[in-house]
């Protein structure tokens, strides 16, 4: 679980990042204290912003995929509120990470339908239609073949299952064709921290008609869209 303060209207982190593992197991009391250790960190008083890997609707917490499943029912602002005594708007992780692309980073002034996929532990999805976010998208969750798309094309599955990046491109452009099939978009944006390597894979991509390009925002896109989320609706 990372933390960091952030500028709004920049887009930029302004301090360092500070991070405390991720507790197991992951249930929402010991991750509500690792919240107030982070905000104890900055002496933060302020809003505080925070993405979550789950379906999050209206505060509560609906689906925890690669968490504890304690977290299923939880009021995940009115709990980490308490913990921390800042007032905490949640948010899932890649409709969090979709924001700060749209607005500072690859999918920047694009209009129509734009989605993000972040590839990670899980796949998450953030759709914007004409820059508006459609909220708690799970193309993760998509099956394809009798498998779901994160059993098939997280970066997770690549470790776990020493894929090659033709390998594991494949299965990706998989997801990606059925996603297009159904949706149609105008941009695809790969996020999560294996964007970094888009070079090596795009090339396995071919077969999707769509353009698809990398996060820009990389690694601070998570925190930096949660800090958006904060205030801007639920
Ligand atoms: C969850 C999504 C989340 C994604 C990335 C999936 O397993 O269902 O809500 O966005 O992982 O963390």
């Amino acid at each position: 679980m990372k933390a960091a303060e952030v500028d709004t209207d920049t887009g930029e982190m302004v301090s360092d990042k500070f991070r405390i593992k991720t507790p197991k197991p992951a249930t929402p009391e010991a991750m509500a204290d690792v919240v107030r250790q982070l905000t104890e960190h900055f002496s933060w008083t302020g809003p505080v912003g925070v993405g979550f890997p789950g379906v999050v609707q209206s505060g509560v917490i609906q689906t925890a995929a690669n968490l504890d499943k304690s977290w299923i029912g939880v009021d995940g602002d009115a709990l980490f509120t308490e913990a921390s005594g800042c007032d905490v708007v949640m948010i899932n992780d890649a409709d969090a990470a979709g924001l700060a692309e749209m607005r500072f980073g690859a999918g920047e002034g694009v209009a129509g339908t734009v989605i993000l996929l972040t590839l990670g532990t899980g796949i998450g999805s953030a759709v914007f239609t004409n820059g508006q976010l459609v909220r708690n998208t799970e193309f993760g969750h998509l099956v394809l073949d009798g498998k779901i798309a994160e059993e098939r094309a997280s970066s997770r599955i690549k470790e776990e299952k020493e894929l090659s990046y033709k390998q594991w491109g494949k299965a990706l452009e998989k997801v990606l064709e059925e996603v297009e099939k159904l949706f149609w978009p105008n941009l695809f944006i790969l996020g999560g921290g294996i964007s970094k390597e888009f070079d090596e894979y795009v090339e396995h991509l071919d077969d999707v008609r769509t353009p698809v390009v990398p996060a820009e925002a990389l690694n601070r896109a998570g925190i930096v869209g949660a800090a958006l989320a904060h205030g801007g609706g639920r």
